[in-house]
């Protein structure tokens, strides 16, 4: 079971929860589960409020499927390049920077990362 670890100035500490590898929960819907308060707004990749930075502790730095919507609106916010998207899509390596409420988790132990202002990352 992965763990997921979230660190924001909004928590007096790391918090880490353990998710269900092939859930197809979002980092977003597993912070709702925990009472991490990570901002958001619409839930469907078109806002940008949950911006959140992603570092791979362990197992392989790859990514989860990026959706076309949040492709988008992380070009639009200036957080992914044309090579990071190819990267992510061509070897599976994750970028920098994701949507809380697109990012599906995977089979890796993951540091999430959020600053509490609304696409703030
Ligand atoms: Fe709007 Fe994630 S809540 S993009």
């Amino acid at each position: 079971m992965p763990n997921v670890t979230f660190q924001s100035p909004l928590l007096h500490k790391n918090v880490t929860v353990y998710a269900v590898a092939g859930d197809t929960s979002s980092i977003l819907a597993v912070a709702d589960a925990h009472k991490i308060p990570i901002p958001h707004d619409c839930r469907d990749g078109e806002c940008g409020s949950c911006l959140i930075e992603v570092v791979t502790l362990s197992g392989k730095t790859m990514g989860s499927a990026l959706t076309e919507k949040e492709k988008a609106q992380l070009k639009s916010l200036g957080k992914i390049t044309a090579d990071e998207i190819r990267l992510a899509e061509v070897d599976d390596i994750a970028p920098k920077y994701r949507l809380a409420c697109q990012y599906v988790v995977r089979d890796q132990d993951i540091l999430v990362k959020f600053t509490g202002e609304p696409g703030g990352a």
